[in-house]
């Protein structure tokens, strides 16, 4: 028995002193964290007058903005099965973590450097403030409204029973971006591409609109039942709308207007049946799709005879195209600017008289197909929705 535990006192020891020369192996230096996304937000203390720092909470009080919150992509950034699947590969680094779950109090471990300046070799001590059950709630309401132990507003209200501070800079675009937007490669298959925060500053929105008045609508209600109303802002972060739960009902925002051509009713036979669909990114403040490099549109068009059977379809695609071997490169992009239009053109030439259905179907889609089976992601997994969907009759005579 004490043999026993004397070789596992040797070991310890061993694996202590091997730590020991490796600090003081002249080869060997670590290299401080210097980018804003390998840095954590510090551990916070919970703020005065609260007794914790999870969005439950939060929500005993704030009912609508913790319903709302619930429904909303933040809630799943580290649930999400995608985000999980990706991040149990060896070529995750460790700060994949630190948008998805951005508070040092959400993370197992404190990274405190890198040793020799690789990414795949953090150094890691335990967190002795880690909390699982905020692990869960990705990014939470503290996750954007607390800092230096105090809960940020923009009113400078009195009325709250915890510690507020009033910093409307803090809470605001700038928030947004620090995190919707990166664009590094860091490794040479990985790279991470999300510019919407430059798309906004380079386009026609840029100091009339920004990412909170179009993803955090404004309106008056009470903040907290019983104190009155006051202008406040939903928080349901609207975008795309694509599910990330089948279980889940997302609140869903459209970039694309559709003005489809008009359709006679009757053509000859011989005619050529012409039809042009123009899409327009009217309503999105950034390049649509934005964020996420695999996000795309489809735009497809089907002309079917009486029996159903297929005569003719072609897809349109609007997306980006990139290379992630040997090299990530982005080797092709047609997503819309704002405001920018796009037309699409559809021609069947008519050679026999009968009926015929176009059909004429816009999807939205997350990922595609093959990237959701490489992650093993299951089929009930929500990959598009459809946001357009028309069908024309037309009869040959
Ligand atoms: C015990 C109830 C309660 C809890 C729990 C609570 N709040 Fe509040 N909070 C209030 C009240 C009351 C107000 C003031 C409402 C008013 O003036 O209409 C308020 C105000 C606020 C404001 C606006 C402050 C300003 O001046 O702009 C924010 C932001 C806020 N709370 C966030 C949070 C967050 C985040 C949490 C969780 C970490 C939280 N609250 C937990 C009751 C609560
Ligand atoms: C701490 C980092 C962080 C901050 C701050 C942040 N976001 Fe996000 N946001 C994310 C991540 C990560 C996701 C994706 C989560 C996922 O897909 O699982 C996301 C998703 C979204 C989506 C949904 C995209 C979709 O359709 O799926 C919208 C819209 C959005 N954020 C808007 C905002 C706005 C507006 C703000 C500022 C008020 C903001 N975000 C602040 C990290 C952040
Ligand atoms: C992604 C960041 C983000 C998350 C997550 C978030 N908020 Fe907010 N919240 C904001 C911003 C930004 C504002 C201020 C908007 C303004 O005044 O321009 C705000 C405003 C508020 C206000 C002031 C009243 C209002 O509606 O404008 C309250 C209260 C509040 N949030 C509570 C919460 C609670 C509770 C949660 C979690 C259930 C939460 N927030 C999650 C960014 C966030
Ligand atoms: C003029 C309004 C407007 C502004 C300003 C705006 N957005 Fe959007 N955003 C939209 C609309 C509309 C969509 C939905 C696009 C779609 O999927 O059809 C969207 C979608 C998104 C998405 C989902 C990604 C996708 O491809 O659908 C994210 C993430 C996002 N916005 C973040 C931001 C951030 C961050 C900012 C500020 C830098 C911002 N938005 C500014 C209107 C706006
Ligand atoms: C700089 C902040 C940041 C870092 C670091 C980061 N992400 Fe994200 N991540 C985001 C944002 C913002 C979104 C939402 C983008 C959107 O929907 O437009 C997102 C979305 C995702 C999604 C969902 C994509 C979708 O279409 O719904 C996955 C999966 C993901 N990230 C994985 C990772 C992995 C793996 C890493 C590490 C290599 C990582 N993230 C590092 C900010 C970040």
């Amino acid at each position: 028995m004490k043999k026993k535990l004397y070789t596992i006192s040797l070991v310890f020891m061993g694996v202590v002193l091997l730590q020991f020369t490796n600090c003081n192996n002249p080869k060997t230096k670590i290299h401080p964290l210097t980018k804003s996304w390998e840095i954590a937000v510090p551990n916070q203390e919970i703020p005065e007058g609260l007794s914790s720092l999870s969005a439950k909470q939060c929500g005993a009080c704030h009912t609508k903005h913790y319903e709302e919150w619930k429904l909303s992509t933040h809630a799943h950034a580290w649930t999400d099965l995608q985000f999980q699947a990706e991040l149990k590969k060896e070529s995750s680094p460790f700060m994949c973590i630190n948008c998805h779950i951005p508070l040092q109090n959400q993370q197992e471990y404190i990274v405190e450097g890198l040793i020799d300046g690789d990414i795949y070799k953090p150094v890691k001590k335990p967190n002795p403030h880690f909390d699982q059950n905020l692990q869960q709630e990705g990014i939470n309401c503290a996750s954007c409204h607390v800092r230096n132990n105090a809960v940020i507003g923009t009113k400078g209200s009195t009325n709250a029973p915890h510690k507020t501070v009033k910093d409307a800079d803090f809470l605001s675009e700038k928030l947004c971006i620090s995190c919707h937007n990166a664009n590094a490669v860091i490794t040479p298959t990985l790279a991470c591409s999300f510019e919407t925060g430059d798309e906004w500053k380079s386009g026609p929105y840029f100091g009339k609109k920004n990412c909170i008045s179009c993803h955090m609508e404004s309106v008056d209600r009470e903040i907290v039942p019983g104190f009155g109303v006051k202008p406040s802002h939903y928080h349901y972060f609207a975008g795309s709308g694509i599910p990330k739960l089948s279980t889940v009902e997302t609140k869903i925002l459209n970039g694309l207007a559709v003005y489809p051509s008009k359709l006679e009713r009757f053509y000859s036979k011989m005619d050529t049946i012409n039809y042009t669909l123009k899409v327009i990114n009217e309503f999105a403040g950034h390049r649509l799709p934005t964020g996420d490099p695999e996000r795309f549109f489809n735009s497809k068009f089907t002309i079917k005879n009486e029996n159903d059977s297929v005569l003719l379809s072609k897809t349109e695609r609007i997306g980006e195209h990139w290379e992630w071997y040997p090299e990530a490169k982005k080797m092709a992009d047609n997503n819309l600017d704002p405001m920018e239009e796009r037309k699409f053109t559809f021609s069947y030439h008519a050679l026999e008289k009968g009926r015929l259905k176009l059909s004429v179907v816009i999807t939205k889609h997350r990922l595609n197909k093959e990237s959701a089976d490489y992650n093993g992601l299951d089929e009930n997994y929500p990959l598009f929705i459809t946001v357009f969907d028309e069908e024309y009759i037309i009869d040959v005579k």
